[in-house]
């Protein structure tokens, strides 16, 4: 594919932009199209994209499929509730999270289901490897907190059709939605002018332009916070701010960065403060979930109930993403469950857990902490116990002192997208 525009007169541009973006919109979506169906993450019918209709000159064919996903994603109208909308849960303008401080947010068709797991930023995803188990057993990748979807698309088709999420019944109910929407042309003369004839291919097109918006638009992964600076060379940190990134490195102190990645890769990468690992850290079950009224309910992660293809490995049982610290500041609750609502108390319950567990946990009538009172006993031994800053016992001194929680505060704060130098 040729885009001659180079070699014509400046006053012919915007014409002919319109068809080298068609173009390069048709060869970009061929070679998504190519990797869905090797990855077996789309449909399980190869994919067949109506080139004829698709090459179709129309001055609103000029939408890329990233743009379609783009207007998909703040569209409301495609939910049960015709109130929610990706962008919802997860807002473009607050890192692409949650905006209020529920530990769980609201769904399903009039806007009162509880989900069971926090909204995590949708930030510097593109770069996650699949969900993968190597010689050894060890997990790692995958989207969603316990890795269960391969692709972003794969994972896009569960917010749509999930009960406490958009709730539609299925997809052709999205697709009904969809043939209603202002872009509705466009998605046609992008697809294909029958692609509304079969809904189940409409439905995985809806699924890719969300994958190819998450993954191309800039405005995921733009590498520019006051971390990205300092490490460029444009700027130095403030002492609270390099005393806290010595503390976050420092195997003897936080001991942060063993999975939250803070240096640059070989290549040269920016780093993206994780490592798309797994772990289990005892994290204090949040009553304030409805799931939780349950005692016999417990959200295990890696072995379900969400995830369903590796609950033999009981030793996964509890394990949870490593997610991104990126725009960690900016949350308002952490953890998969919401647990926590301010950093300060996250920082703490990591050098703490041990040596203060009561600060932390329920305490039961004869006075014994319940720790790890989130995972049904026979399986707390999972809980990572040996990894510094948690492997101390009552009575020692936390892993950091107060004021050195202040400075590891002070640095994630740091990570925030969109740091102009004052
Ligand atoms: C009602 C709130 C809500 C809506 C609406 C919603 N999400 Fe989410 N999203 C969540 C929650 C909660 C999770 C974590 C799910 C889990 O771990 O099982 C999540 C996880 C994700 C992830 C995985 C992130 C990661 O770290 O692996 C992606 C990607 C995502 N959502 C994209 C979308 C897209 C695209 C839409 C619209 C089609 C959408 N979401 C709609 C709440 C929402
Ligand atoms: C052994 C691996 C490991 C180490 C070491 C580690 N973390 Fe984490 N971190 C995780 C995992 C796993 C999660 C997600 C847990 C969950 O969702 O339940 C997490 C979550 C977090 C969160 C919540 C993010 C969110 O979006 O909700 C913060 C903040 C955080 N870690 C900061 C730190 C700091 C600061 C340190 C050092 C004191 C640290 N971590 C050390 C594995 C680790």
């Amino acid at each position: 594919m040729k885009c001659i525009w180079k070699v014509l007169p400046v006053d012919r541009l915007p014409l002919l932009g319109v068809t080298c973006t068609r173009a390069l919109a048709r060869l970009s979506l061929a070679a998504v199209l190519t990797g869905l169906t090797a990855c077996g993450g789309g449909s399980s019918t190869p994919p067949a994209v109506d080139a004829a209709s698709a090459a179709t000159p129309s001055v609103q064919a000029a939408i890329t499929v990233s743009g379609l996903g783009k207007l998909i994603f703040r569209d409301a109208s495609l939910s049960a509730s015709g109130r929610l909308a990706c962008a919802s849960c997860h807002n473009p303008d607050r890192a692409h999270a949650q905006t209020n401080d529920l530990a769980a947010q609201l769904g399903g068709p009039d806007l009162a289901t509880q989900g069971s797991r926090a909204a995590p930023s949708l930030r510097y995803l593109n770069l996650t490897p699949r969900f993968s188990l190597a010689a050894d057993g060890t997990p790692s990748g995958g989207f969603d907190r316990d890795g269960r979807a391969q692709t972003l698309a794969e994972q896009a088709q569960r917010p749509f059709l999930a009960a406490h999420e958009m709730a539609n019944d299925d997809p052709a109910a999205v697709i009904a939605k969809l043939q209603q929407a202002a872009y509705a042309e466009q998605f046609r003369a992008v697809f294909g002018a029958s692609i509304f004839d079969d809904p189940a291919t409409a439905f995985d097109r809806v699924l890719l332009a969300l994958q190819q918006y998450q993954n191309q638009d800039p405005a995921f992964h733009p590498f520019d916070s006051k971390y990205d600076q300092f490490i460029a060379g444009k700027l130095v940190l403030d002492p609270a701010e390099l005393r806290g990134l010595a503390l976050f490195n420092n195997q003897a102190k936080g001991n942060c960065a063993a999975c939250h990645t803070s240096a640059k890769g070989a290549d040269g990468r920016p780093p993206l403060f994780t490592d798309f690992s797994f772990d289990n850290l005892g994290v204090p079950r949040n009553a304030a979930l409805a799931v939780n009224a349950d005692p016999a309910h417990f959200d295990l992660g890696l072995c379900g109930p969400d995830r369903t293809d590796l609950t033999a490995r009981r030793d996964l049982c509890g394990a949870f993403k490593v997610p991104t610290l990126r725009n960690v500041a900016t949350r308002h609750v952490f953890f998969h469950n919401g647990r926590f609502s301010n950093l300060r108390d996250v920082v703490g319950f990591y050098v703490r857990r041990d040596t203060n567990p009561e600060q932390w946990y329920p305490t039961a009538a004869d006075g014994t902490v319940l720790k790890f009172d989130d995972m049904p006993p026979e399986l707390r031994g999972n809980v990572n116990m040996t990894e510094g800053s948690y492997n101390r016992h009552p009575g020692d001194a936390p892993a950091l002192s107060a004021a050195e929680i202040d400075d590891v505060v002070r640095f994630l704060a740091t990570l925030t997208d969109g740091y102009r130098i004052p």
